[in-house]
C-alpha cells in the first residue's frame, strides 16, 4: 500500500449524501487499520453549537461566529463526534443540523478551521475521510481517491428506509427533494464545492451492496 512520508495513508472518500460513504468508509477504515474520520460530523457539530447559542450561520466576518469559532472544541476520534468534550453524535442527525451545517459549511472562517483539523488529523495518523473536499482540497495529495456516486433517486429510497426503520414518519418525495436541493446547494457553493478531484476513482454504487463497494475499494488499495 502506498504511505507518505511519515509512513501514514491517507484515503479519500467524497460524494454527495447518501451515497453510502459513512459505510464504507468505516470498513475500509477497519481493513486496512486506519481512522475514520467522519468530516460532515464534523460540519454538524459547528452547526449544533450555532443553534444552541443562536448565532446566524449566514454572517460570515460577524464578530459573534469568530468568537463562537474560536471557543469551540471540534474532533472526531473513536468514531464519535465530540464538541466541547461532549459526545453529540446522537444529537447531530436532527433535520435541524443538517441544514444549518449546510449552511455553514459554505462559510469560509467555519471551512478553514475545520480543514485545518482534518490536515492534522491525517499528519498525526493513517486515515480514511469521507466528506465533500477530501480529494480536491483538505488531501490533494492523497494516497488514494475515491468518489462515491448514486442517482439521486436511489439515495432517497436509502434515506427513507432508513427513517421509517427507526419507526419515523417520512415522506419519500420530500426526502428526494431535500437531497436534490443539498446536491445543489454543496455542489454550487463558491468555496470547495462538492467535486470529483480528477485523479479520483469513480464508483456508482447504484444497485451495488455495500460489500461490493467495500471490496472494489480495497481492490485498489495495494
Ligand atoms: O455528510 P453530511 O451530510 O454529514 O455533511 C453535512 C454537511 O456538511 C453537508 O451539507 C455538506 C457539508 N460538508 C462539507 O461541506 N464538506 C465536507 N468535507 C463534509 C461535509
Amino acid at each position: 500500500m502506498r504511505q507518505d512520508s511519515l509512513g501514514h495513508v491517507r484515503v479519500a472518500i467524497d460524494g454527495p449524501s447518501g451515497a453510502g460513504k459513512s459505510t464504507v468508509a468505516k470498513r475500509v477504515a477497519n481493513a486496512i487499520s486506519a481512522d475514520y474520520i467522519d468530516t460532515g460530523a464534523m460540519y454538524r457539530a459547528i452547526a449544533l453549537k450555532l443553534i444552541r447559542e443562536g448565532v446566524e450561520p449566514a454572517s460570515d466576518g460577524d464578530d459573534r461566529l469568530a468568537a463562537l469559532l474560536a471557543a469551540t472544541v471540534v474532533d472526531f476520534s473513536g468514531g464519535r463526534a465530540m464538541l466541547d468534550g461532549v459526545d453529540v453524535t446522537a444529537d447531530i442527525r436532527s433535520a435541524d443540523v443538517t441544514l444549518t451545517a449546510s449552511r455553514c459549511s459554505a462559510l469560509p472562517s467555519v471551512r478553514e478551521k475545520l480543514v485545518e483539523l482534518q490536515r492534522a488529523m491525517g499528519r498525526a495518523k493513517s486515515v480514511v475521510m469521507d466528506g465533500r473536499d477530501i480529494g480536491t482540497n483538505v488531501f490533494p495529495d492523497a494516497e488514494y481517491k475515491f468518489f462515491l456516486t448514486a442517482s439521486a433517486e436511489e439515495r432517497a429510497k436509502r434515506r427513507y428506509a432508513e427513517i421509517t426503520a427507526r419507526g419515523d414518519k417520512a415522506d419519500y418525495g420530500e426526502v428526494l427533494r431535500s437531497i436534490e436541493k443539498r446536491d445543489y446547494d454543496d455542489s454550487h457553493r463558491a468555496l470547495n464545492p462538492l467535486a470529483r478531484a480528477d485523479d479520483a476513482v469513480l464508483v456508482d454504487t447504484d444497485g451495488i451492496g455495500i460489500e461490493e463497494v467495500t471490496e472494489k475499494i480495497l481492490s485498489y488499495m495495494v
